[in-house]
């Protein structure tokens, strides 16, 4: 591409040298850089653009009719156009001769971009600088393989983690999810993987089990193991700090190295409200010694339960009140001049203070990295466990995560539209380099019903992670519940997949190696 500036208009052009196509087209007339605002404005070639996170909304193209999406990573349910749990801000534009391009802004404080009609673009940011990256493809495909070039390619998963997963929050005990896999098996449904959610913990502490409800749930996994199964836990980031010192491991060991987030005065720690009720500090993983810590406490854990992989939730990181106790101070880090357009236009919101310290920097600026900056530690921690490739599922993601990690769409609904902007979603986390993606089939919040849930099935049975999970308190939803005909249904869909697996992993090969997408829409063909 050339670029050029015109010291006359004060435009700065860049183009496509083989075609000619402008492809951005910025005033710095209209340019802002302070040091807690900093937007830019630009032309983009077509109305043709894809991309932008973490988001749902309708279409896989977006609507240019100003639409404005935040981005600010957030613990917040499918909600469309609201800012959710990962922060890519990423796009794809497809010219008027077919050409595409890609364009990466690697900045991670809040922000948001306004899509308008002109086709142009404004970018506004809270802080960092604007430095964008440029991938000229021509075609979908090499935009996405230039761009993970850039940004790390997708890791390969395992074999076995492409094949059918079972989860649900509040089996409530050992007994219900035997009762379930039993008739899994009785069914003859292909399955592969059972997932813990945090019902398996003793009081939903990290890094324990629960002895009386889920007594015997050490023996349990390695029975599973030997019938070829996979096992994976989930672990919330957050670690309680109300247990009797000496006798809750993971929080002692943390406080004595020192391995928190801090409040503003960078020495104590920031204290929210998570699980279990109480009050908990929050690993900053930004800090090498809060890798070594959680790196320890994930290889101790291994020694009681045997699981393949960790499932890392939770990290966007979320608190259940607005900033830490005792609530934000009013400063200029705290209340910027100019909030981006996300929920409830307050940073703190259900998270910490922007002011909070991580090892990095100011969490305003490193709050969108949460998740990111745990998700190495915990690949390479399950490497070290299993001595296996790892497999890591992270709820909050960032512009790289999927060198590390895989991700589920978040707490959607048992709902038509859900399952719609599942394919939408799964479509843009292959944009963002994050192959290994699903939706929780049937339906997280609220009861499905037996049509959805086949439906989901036959469609989820082709997600690249394919995953049947669901909230505590809702009624059973796993392809077994629903009787023979559900079950028959279920185990010829998931057949196809299986059939398909070879074709599958072949192209997570081609995406670890290439860098191309696994889920792709058919404008890359
Ligand atoms: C969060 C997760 C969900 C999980 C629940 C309990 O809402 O997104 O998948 O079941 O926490 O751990």
């Amino acid at each position: 591409y050339d670029i050029e500036f015109d010291d006359a208009t004060s435009h700065i052009t860049i183009k496509r040298k083989s075609t000619g196509t402008v492809l951005w087209d910025a005033s710095l007339n209209d340019l802002i850089f302070s040091n807690q605002y900093l937007q830019i404005t630009t032309t983009v070639p077509s109305t043709s653009v894809y991309g932008f996170g973490e988001h749902e909304h309708p279409s896989f193209k977006h609507s240019m009719n100003f639409a404005t999406y935040g981005m600010f990573s957030r613990d917040q349910s499918p909600t469309t156009f609201a800012n959710l749990y990962g922060v890519h801000p990423f796009y794809m534009c497809v010219e008027t001769d077919s050409n595409a391009h890609g364009v990466l802004l690697l900045n991670s404080n809040a922000q948001d971009v306004s899509l308008s009609p002109n086709p142009s673009l404004t970018f506004r940011t809270i802080g960092g600088i604007l430095d964008f990256y440029m991938f000229l493809g021509p075609t979908p495909e090499n935009v996405i393989q230039q761009y993970t070039e850039a940004i790390g390619r997708p890791h390969m998963p395992a074999y076995w983690s492409l094949g059918f997963q079972l989860s649900r929050w509040g089996y409530g005990s050992i007994d219900v999810l035997k009762e379930t896999v039993d008739r899994m098996h009785y069914y003859d449904i292909p399955y592969d993987v059972q997932h813990s959610d945090i019902d398996y913990m003793e009081r939903r502490l990290d890094f324990t089990y629960d002895k009386e409800n889920y007594a015997g749930l050490p023996e349990y996994i390695k029975h599973l193991k030997k019938e070829g199964m996979h096992y994976v836990l989930i672990l919330d980031p957050f670690i309680s700090k109300d247990e009797e010192p000496g006798t809750y491991r993971p929080y002692d060991l943390g406080e004595e190295m020192g391995v928190w987030v801090n409040n503003s005065d960078g020495v104590t720690p920031a204290v929210g409200k998570a699980w279990p009720d109480g009050h908990s500090v929050f690993p900053d993983y930004t800090n090498p010694r809060t890798v070594e810590w959680w790196t320890q406490m994930c290889l101790e854990l291994k020694d009681v339960l045997d699981y393949d992989g960790i499932w890392i939730d939770m990290n966007e990181p979320s608190n259940f009140d607005r900033g830490q106790y005792p609530g934000c101070a009013v400063n200029e880090i705290n209340n910027p001049p100019y909030i981006p357009s996300i929920s409830d236009r307050a940073l703190a919101q259900k998270t910490l203070c922007p002011d909070s310290k991580t090892y990095l920097g100011d969490h305003y600026n490193t709050h969108s990295l949460f998740g990111w900056s745990q998700t190495a530690p915990t690949f390479h921690a399950a490497q070290k466990a299993t001595g296996k490739r790892a497999f890591v599922l992270s709820r909050s993601t960032f512009v790289g995560s999927g060198k590390h990690g895989g991700h589920w769409l978040g707490d959607n609904f048992s709902q038509w539209k859900d399952m719609h902007q599942s394919i939408i979603g799964i479509l843009e986390f292959n944009l963002f380099g994050i192959p290994y993606v699903g939706a929780d089939i049937c339906g997280f919040n609220s009861d499905t019903t037996y049509e959805l849930c086949l439906r989901w099935m036959q469609l989820g049975s082709f997600y690249p992670f394919s995953r049947n999970h669901n909230a505590e308190g809702n009624s059973a939803q796993d392809p077994a519940v629903f009787g023979a005909e559900f079950a028959k249904i279920s185990r010829d869909t998931l057949r196809i997949r299986y059939s398909l697996l070879p074709y599958l992993y072949t192209l997570f090969y081609e995406s670890h190696v290439h860098g191309n997408t696994v889920a792709r829409s058919l404008m890359h063909e």
